[in-house]
């Protein structure tokens, strides 16, 4: 096992994309950012020194971090931001796990610009379930705004409006040819005639899920949020913001060029970029003048194609038997989704949203809100009173029907920092449910420090009489980013096995600052969380 060490430098660099260069928050003064390639028992010591104006802190999207949650990196809930002039050193173990993972900004939507791509190979000599390809590719998927994204968000936390939308999506950071100004930069793969190569795809976008396609081409789907799947093969493959998926492709068609795609899936009547990013996968040694100049177009999933998206879910299987907790301990049953907050004054420019409201988004009907003065995990580890409470309710305030045209007088959030305890190896089920408050939508839900399996998903209201009875309890995918699916539900289990703080919430970042998040608190068994590493002497503070 190896010690990666590294230093990633927070600064803004200018950068230009469609047609215009503005100041951009960066990594080392690269966007993407640099790409972590490692394997699956090393450590990683990776010095973050904050030369931007803004608080920061990283996330190791998908890292399980076992007993290690001062190294996961969500601002104030495991640790404070590192502030400008500020350094911190994350101390990462890799521990059984291997595939596409990828690490983020998780302070307001520096994310939008501070990602990148995180290989976990095998460790040497440990074998993949499927035939696995010499060349490999990450192809991260993410929105460009053509301004600074934190004046966006700043602006629509002043309004409690929307935010708006952004002006392209983007494939390893360039927009691609469809986009003003964007041609010559447009990112070209090439591949040799008969060559499969591994596409590792990671949804970075700040708000969308995304469809990819390639055109003509089928896409081999082996692997999703570093699990293993049984292969199937696809034309369109679906992400959720956070979501990665790994794909095998095949130069099996006719030597020429191609485009690989990815446009948006938008399942709420919402305003949404409806244009779309694209890459070019060229054959080489094509036959001069004779193979087609401009690219094959791909046929790609319309913007609001749940039932392309849904079925994409539906066909993942774990590539074998799962061990998939069978006697539940804790069943939690937690509504998502939207909400809007009446004002005294629905006039005022605070209250821009809907009808004069502000946008919120709750879990269970409380809208979370981060601590300012310590984050989470301190307060617990050193039981400091009045961070957060451990009272998150487990079940819905208010039972309704979930299937839309919903009253807002049922759901008025209530704006609160709320956890839930849950004993150390505890066999935990959690349902998500779609409230279709404001409109149905999907809503990726992210576990931190965890990975989990997908027993069961529907359209509608969950009945806890009938539909566990259909659950997946053999070989349901593991993934650590699930969608609740548009006016549906979807059923997770895992084994509450990494005592600490852990985030939950929605990887749609505009939904997350509205709230729609909560907070684990997993004890070591005792009650207490000796367990746990000691937090690092460098650990910044509020
Ligand atoms: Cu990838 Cu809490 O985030």
């Amino acid at each position: 096992a190896e010690l990666h060490v590294r230093e990633f430098v927070i600064e803004a660099k200018p950068l230009k994309r469609l047609c215009r260069t503005h100041q951009t928050i960066t990594v080392n003064g690269q966007f993407p950012g640099p790409t972590l390639e490692v394997r699956n028992g090393d450590s990683l010591a990776i010095t973050v020194i904050n030369r931007a104006r803004y608080n920061i802190s990283l996330h190791w999207h998908g890292i399980r971090q076992l007993r290690n949650p001062w190294a996961d990196g969500p601002e104030y809930i495991t640790q404070c931001p590192i502030q400008p002039g500020q350094s911190y050193t994350y101390r990462i173990k890799i521990e059984d796990q291997e595939g596409t993972l990828w690490w983020h900004a998780h302070s307001h939507w520096l994310r939008a610009t501070i990602y990148g791509a995180l290989i976990i190979y095998p460790r040497l000599g440990s074998p993949y379930p499927f035939s696995m390809p010499k060349r490999d590719i990450p192809i991260i998927l993410g929105e460009w705004w053509d301004r600074n994204p934190m004046d966006v968000l700043r602006l629509a936390q002043f309004t409690g409006a929307a935010p708006n939308v952004s002006d392209a999506y983007t494939i390893n950071g360039q927009p691609g040819d469809l986009y003003r100004c964007s041609k010559p930069e447009t990112l070209r793969f090439p591949i040799v005639p008969g060559e499969t190569v591994q596409l590792r795809l990671i949804n970075a976008a700040l708000n969308q899920e995304l469809f990819f396609t390639v055109a003509n081409h089928q896409l081999t789907v082996v692997e999703v949020d570093s699990a293993y799947t049984k292969p199937f093969t696809t034309n369109v493959v679906m992400l959720g913001p956070g979501q990665t998926t790994n794909v095998l492709i095949t130069a099996n068609q006719r030597p020429g060029r191609y485009y690989m795609a990815a446009r948006a899936y938008n399942s709420a009547n919402a305003p949404f970029d409806n244009t779309t990013t694209t890459a070019i996968l060229e054959y080489v040694n094509r036959p001069s003048g004779r193979g087609q100049i401009t690219p094959v177009f791909p046929v790609l999933a319309g913007f609001n194609d749940t039932a392309t998206a849904t079925a994409f879910f539906n066909r993942l299987r774990y590539y074998k038997r799962a061990p998939v907790p069978l006697q539940i301990d804790e069943n939690l049953f937690f509504a998502v989704g939207l909400g809007l907050i009446n004002c005294t004054n629905p006039n005022s420019p605070r209250c821009q949203g809907p009808n004069g409201t502000r946008f919120a988004a709750s879990m269970n009907n409380v809208s979370f809100v981060l601590p300012r003065t310590n984050s989470v995990m301190q307060a617990y580890y050193q039981g400091i009173p009045g961070i957060i409470t451990a009272d998150f309710p487990p079940v819905p305030p208010v039972q309704f029907d979930y299937t839309g045209n919903v009253s807002r007088g049922l759901w008025q959030p209530v704006k609160a920092t709320k956890a839930y305890k849950l004993k150390y190896k505890a066999n935990v089920q959690i349902v998500l449910q779609d409230t279709s408050i404001v409109t149905p939508e999907n809503h990726p839900m992210h576990l931190h420090g965890y990975q989990f399996y997908v027993v069961g998903s529907g359209f509608g209201n969950f009945d806890p009489k009938r539909d566990p009875a259909s659950f997946n309890l053999f070989d349901p995918p593991e993934r650590n980013t699930i969608g609740t699916p548009p006016g549906g539900w979807v059923a997770i289990r895992f084994v509450a096995d990494n005592p600490g703080a852990w985030f939950m919430h929605c990887h749609i970042d505009s939904h997350l600052g509205w709230g729609l998040a909560m907070v684990f608190l997993v004890e070591n068994g005792v009650g207490q969380l000796q367990s746990v590493q000691p937090p690092p002497l460098d650990l910044p503070r509020c």
